[in-house]
């Protein structure tokens, strides 16, 4: 598979969840386990243009797809994306747990929709529990981050 830009590979047995070939195999430990069934979303990545929770696949059906976690969100100049600055600048966080799934789950909602309503946001994360901070910093996070995008992506238009 492909994953954040660099081609990588390794042997597992066939039970092995994607999530634990992210963490253990290729070190990438950005995607958390929270529940393992499901349910939390700390374990999000982007999957061939799709938000996937890793638990809920084998690493084996990620054969030849192409994979973005948290590590691959940034920049290729190595500043931060929007979203990592939304986060920051709205206080989207507060232990952090769910953040790197929270972000890549936002990186798709915003990608298939880059000027969502309010309640459009909170569907797009429905899948992704927090149990810190309410939500709604969260929310304004991806919000900032959205107009900071399309901003962007104005001045590219006009020039
Ligand atoms: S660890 Fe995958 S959804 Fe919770
Ligand atoms: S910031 Fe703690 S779980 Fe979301």
């Amino acid at each position: 598979m492909t994953v954040n830009g660099q081609p990588a590979e390794g042997l597992v047995e066939p039970r092995t969840l994607l999530i634990h070939f992210l963490r253990e195999t290729l070190n990438l430990t950005g995607p958390h386990i929270g529940c393992e069934t499901s349910h939390c979303g700390a374990c999000t990545v982007d999957l061939n243009g799709q938000s996937v929770k890793s638990c809920t696949m084998f690493a084996v059906q990620a054969e030849g797809a192409q994979v973005l976690t948290i590590e691959g969100i940034a920049n290729p100049d190595g500043t931060l994306h929007a979203l990592q600055e939304g986060f920051r600048e709205m206080h989207g966080l507060q232990c952090g747990f769910c953040t790197p799934g929270m972000i890549v789950r936002a990186y798709r909602l915003l990608q298939d929709n880059p000027n969502p309503t309010e309640d459009e946001i909170r569907m797009g994360i429905s899948g992704n529990i927090c149990r810190c901070t309410g939500y709604q910093n969260i929310v304004s996070a991806i919000q900032h981050a959205a107009a900071a995008l399309r901003g962007g992506a104005m001045q590219e238009a006009a020039q």
